[in-house]
């Protein structure tokens, strides 16, 4: 119990200090930084949703950099070079090979050999991730789920948990249904575990200090961030929070409420909001990133204001809201988003 609660006041401690490197970069997105960090120590994958020029690419950054991780060196695990960090902008033609790898051909041996993709590194920004053709979504996609990528008639880890490699996927996507986008079906949009809706700044304090941040500098801020932490340290707080963090029987219960009140055909009452509900594997994501964040304000147990505080990001992406009330809210995005949140207010009122 010592051990537990000594480790708990360090993971504590460190989120913290994690969180205040990243604001040195970052202006205002308390939440977002702490769902976003939240979802790395629950070992899942995030998606960021919002216009361009928002700090999204930026976000991804300092966290990387404050994981003691770069773009640079590479990081020899099992005899396989991860990168610290890779950016993969996702274009049009871009093909699944440049992402997981290829097979290419050595004239010195005269024999094929395995070159891997960008995909194998600690953290991948899939920038832009809609811009893709759905094959090399799923592709993406498919090396997220599986944490493995397989290259001729050899399959090689994404992750090595034990040898201290984690591996974590930061996805963009503009909201925006631009032309040449190709939006992600809800079956994909199921491999994250939130998306975190970004918005423009929530102030004109806010506007102004990421001005005043910027007006002197020629580079970008973000490149001066310290590390506060190593990859494996990460690796150890992942474990330590999969092992040791409690959901009581009660809480079990209250998550398992909500969620089955999600579906229109368990709970007539939030048909008015939602046309498909939420699955278990929705329910899952919300108990490991609710443990999560138990561990970041230093509980060994997670409580209703955990599961409250992830739930939007959980599940905004997997239901389907009421079109009638999505039309009447003005037909966009946004308004999705509203109907959404008020839909999981009144679950959660409907619950408890
Ligand atoms: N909230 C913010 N705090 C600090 N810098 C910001 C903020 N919003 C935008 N910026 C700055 O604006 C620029 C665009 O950010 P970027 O991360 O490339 O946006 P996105 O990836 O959302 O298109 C960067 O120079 C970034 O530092
Ligand atoms: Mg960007």
């Amino acid at each position: 119990m010592c051990i537990i609660m000594a480790t708990l006041e360090e993971i504590k401690d460190k989120t913290s200090e994690i969180i205040r490197e990243i604001k040195k970069a970052i202006i205002g997105y308390d939440r977002e930084i702490e769902i976003i960090i939240a979802t790395l120590y629950a070992n899942g994958h995030a998606l960021l949703e919002g216009v361009p020029g928002i700090a999204k690419t930026t976000l991804a950054r300092a966290l990387v950099k404050v994981l003691g991780l770069n773009e640079k060196e590479r990081i020899l695990i099992d005899n396989i070079p991860y990168k610290g960090f890779s950016r993969i902008q996702f274009t049009p033609d871009l093909m699944p090979s440049d992402i997981t790898g290829s097979l290419v051909f050595n004239p010195l041996t005269k024999d094929f050999e395995p070159r891997l993709g960008p995909i194998f590194s600690y953290i991948v920004l899939a920038d832009e991730i809609n811009r893709a053709t759905p094959r090399t979504q799923s592709a993406m996609l498919q090396a997220m789920q599986e944490r493995e990528v397989t290259i001729g008639d050899k399959t090689f880890p994404l992750e090595n948990r034990s040898l201290g490699k984690f591996f974590y996927v930061i996805a963009t996507e503009n909201p925006i249904e631009m032309e040449g986008t190709y939006p992600l079906p809800e079956a994909q949009l199921d491999r994250f575990m939130v998306r975190i809706i970004m918005e423009y700044p929530s102030s004109l304090e806010d506007e102004k200090e990421i001005y005043k941040l910027h007006a002197y500098k020629l580079g970008e801020p973000v490149e001066n961030l310290d590390s506060v932490v190593t990859p494996r340290w990460v690796v150890e707080t992942q474990n330590f929070i999969a092992k040791n963090i409690r959901v009581s029987e009660a809480m079990l219960d209250y998550i398992a409420r909500i969620i089955r009140a999600t579906r229109p055909d368990v709970f007539k009452g939030v048909r008015r909001f939602f046309e498909l509900g939420a699955s278990p594997r929705a329910g899952i994501m919300l108990i490991k990133i609710s443990k999560a964040l138990a561990a970041m304000r230093g509980s060994s147990v997670v409580e209703a204001r955990d599961v409250e505080k992830a739930i939007f990001h959980v599940l905004n992406h997997r239901l389907i809201p009421n079109i009638d009330l999505v039309i009447e809210y003005g037909g966009d995005f946004g308004a999705k988003m509203k109907v959404i949140n008020e839909g999981l207010k009144y679950v959660i009122d409907a619950v408890t």
